[in-house]
């Protein structure tokens, strides 16, 4: 067997202000699903929704529309999903988002900024679609209301095959605990979803005790599969960071998983905040202060790799019967293999995006390159390891 490449080219550490977009697409190549596919051995299928390739990108990090188009044939992929969208538009974080660690692994607290589902559909739909990619949407909310909301606006929208519900945020109904940490909160945010009329698919936190009890509620609410997983609570700490004038815990007081956040300062759940509170919302120590600077946020990656083909693997051992989706650290085929072995239908790639925007489609190839060589197809190899 021929040996894969390890896992992507690392970011450069240290932080930036990263804002949400990739670099403007050029022109997008305009090629139909199938057209561009590596070939049959990459089918699969996530609940009811047949894909071409077992091969996604993650909300969040291939932008609103047709962004990464410029890198490689968006209809080529198995599906491109989309930043997560409120009902609303929303800004995300003020600056330094984005803090690469050693290894390739990133915290974020980017925050959910968006456009909005509206805006999104008559914006940004138009041309993601025409690229031939297949699309699934991801919603967010801060109530209940607001996810149905969010979930309504997507009813209308043509060519989206599913809609993936983002619960890493605060439900202001419920003191700003996070949905995703609720069993009921999740199951009320995904029935919620179902204004969208479209396959439900819950995203879930890694940051809970018992998963397969908040995944039970949310296949119970009618969830046709399970997005495993978000990002990890963490924490990057640059102890000479005030010295060189790069700010402080206080200006990211409440932050999160899946980029959400609040605004600056705003201790621990603010509107739109992930799956984390900030240490110390408030204390803030701009340039010129002394001290470290930390920037508490949402870990993805290569270190949140092993967590997420965990989440993966018990989910799969207890719902036999569902979607599965596995994202953390996919880098290369050999990643994509590890979440299809514990019992996925499908990968997402996501940080690994950040360092080589084609990663998508090189972890595309290596799992076709694989799959050709081994003669096997994704489908047999799904729970290879429960077997
Ligand atoms: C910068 C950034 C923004 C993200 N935004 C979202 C988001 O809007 N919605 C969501 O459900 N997940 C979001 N995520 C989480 C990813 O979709 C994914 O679950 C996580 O990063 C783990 O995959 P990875 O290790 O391949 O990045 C974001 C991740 C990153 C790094």
């Amino acid at each position: 067997m021929r040996a894969e490449p390890a896992a992507g080219r690392a970011p450069a550490s240290g932080v930036g202000a990263w804002t949400g977009r990739l670099p403007a697409a050029g022109r997008v190549p305009r090629r139909g699903l199938g057209s561009s596919l590596p070939g049959p051995e990459l089918a699969t299928t996530v609940g009811s929704v047949a894909l071409g390739s077992a091969v996604m990108t993650a909300s969040g990090t291939a932008g609103h529309g047709a962004e990464l188009g410029a890198y490689g044939p968006l209809g080529g992929l198995g599906a491109v999903v989309v930043k997560s969208l409120a009902a609303f538009p929303w800004p995300g974080n003020p600056g330094l988002r984005v803090h690469g660690l050693p290894g390739g692994s990133m915290v974020n607290h980017v925050g959910l900024q968006g456009p909005g589902v509206e805006v999104w559909r008559t914006e940004h739909l138009p041309s993601l679609a025409a690229s031939g990619a297949t699309v699934v949407a991801s919603i967010w909310g801060r109530t209940v209301a607001e996810y149905e909301a969010a979930a309504a606006g997507l009813a209308e929208a043509d060519g989206v095959v599913a809609v993936e519900v983002n619960v890493s945020c605060p439900n202001l109904e419920d003191r700003s605990r996070m949905f995703s940490h609720s069993p009921s909160a999740t199951a009320e945010a995904v029935e919620a979803a179902g204004a969208a009329r479209l396959p439900r698919w819950a995203k879930l936190s890694p940051n809970v005790a018992d998963l397969c009890e908040i995944a039970a509620a949310a296949l119970g609410a009618g969830a046709e599969a399970l997005t495993l997983v978000n990002t990890l609570l963490g924490m990057a700490l640059d102890p000479d960071g005030a010295a060189r004038g790069v700010g402080g815990v206080g200006g990211v007081g409440s932050v999160g998983s899946a980029g959400g956040a609040g605004p600056a300062g705003r201790a621990g759940g603010g509107p739109a905040g992930g799956d984390s509170r900030g240490p110390a919302g408030g204390d803030s120590r701009g340039p010129g202060g002394s001290g470290p600077a930390a920037y508490p946020g949402g870990l993805s990656g290569p270190a949140l790799h092993p967590v997420a083909v965990r989440a993966v693997f018990d989910c799969r051992r207890a719902f036999p019967e569902a979607g599965i989706v596995g994202v953390g650290g996919v880098a290369s085929g050999r990643e994509a293999r590890a979440f299809l072995a514990a019992g996925a239908d499908a990968v997402q790639v996501g940080t690994a995006t950040f360092a080589d925007p084609r990663a998508p489609w090189k972890v595309q190839a290596e799992l076709a390159g694989w799959c050709r060589r081994h003669g096997m197809t994704v489908k047999e190899m799904i729970g290879a390891a429960l077997r």
